[in-house]
């Protein structure tokens, strides 16, 4: 069933992306949500329809926890649950036209079965999920190379980084610098290939679900910053790593 449900959403993510290439051809609304810098726009909420209306004429029982559309307390605790962020990145989506991705992760009684990140303008699909392994579109990755905080690089969420949030400029200090995407799923997939060692930010389930199914497939441990499993509920303090240099990330930003 799994296999089935994984295959389906996949084509379904192929389907959506050719038709957001042809969005991105036209002029499409773009509205404030809570401020200038949080926008929804047709697009977002044209893709989030188009998976929803698949999913439930697929599989009319599974619920539905995503980012638009009134569709955002839906809990992942029990039953077969799908979490969709529609573009994440939506800012460069509207500005940029670039830099975004589309992330879906499929939960059964709380666990994580699959994920999928897709970078939709490289085209590169990222899946995976404990009996899929991890994949960039089809093929087999491996888990990434174990580094030290002097060999690579981290990603930062550029508010967090400005204000240095739980010292987060004390982290960064130990690694040869700070990157920062504008989109959690781009720092996933950066995080799968290697570029970066680690990730802080502030995330909402929808926008780490389908990213840490994945990168527990490849060497990567995650939580909110205090060591803590996250809640898959709120908007949450979120750090991920290599797993050999996540114990001492977190010593770092609990160390005043
Ligand atoms: C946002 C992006 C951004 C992160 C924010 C998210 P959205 O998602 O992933 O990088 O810093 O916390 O809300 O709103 O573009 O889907
Ligand atoms: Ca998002
Ligand atoms: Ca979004």
């Amino acid at each position: 069933m799994n296999q089935n449900k994984f295959n389906l959403m996949e084509s379904w993510l192929r389907e959506v992306r050719e038709k957001i290439l042809a969005w991105l051809d036209e002029d499409f609304t773009i509205e404030e949500k809570t401020g200038r810098s949080d926008l929804v726009t047709a697009v977002d909420k044209a893709v989030q329809d188009f998976l929803v209306a698949k999913i439930n004429t697929h599989f009319p029982e599974d619920a539905i926890l995503a980012e638009e559309n009134g569709m955002d307390k839906t809990s992942i605790v029990s039953g077969a649950v799908w979490v969709i962020d529609p573009i994440d990145g939506t800012l460069n989506f509207a500005v940029q036209h670039d830099n975004f991705a589309i992330l879906v992760a499929y939960y059964l009684d709380g666990t994580g079965q699959f994920g999928f990140v897709y970078d939709v303008m490289k085209n590169k699909l990222f899946s995976g999920g404990k009996a899929f392994g991890a994949k960039l579109n089809g093929k087999l990755i491996e888990p990434v190379k174990k580094r030290t905080f002097s060999e690579g690089l981290i990603g930062i969420n550029a508010g967090m980084y400005r204000r240095n949030s739980h010292q987060v400029a004390d982290l960064a200090d130990q690694t040869l610098g700070v990157r920062v995407n504008g989109s959690a799923g781009l720092e996933f997939c950066a995080l799968f290939e290697g570029k970066l060692l680690g990730y802080v930010s502030r995330l909402c389930p929808w926008d780490y679900a389908a990213g840490t199914i994945i990168a527990e497939q490849l060497g990567f441990s995650y939580s909110d910053l205090d060591g803590q499993p996250l809640d898959y509920q709120s908007w949450q303090p979120f750090i991920i790593f290599q797993s050999s240099l996540y114990p001492e990330a977190i010593t770092i930003l609990n160390s005043n």
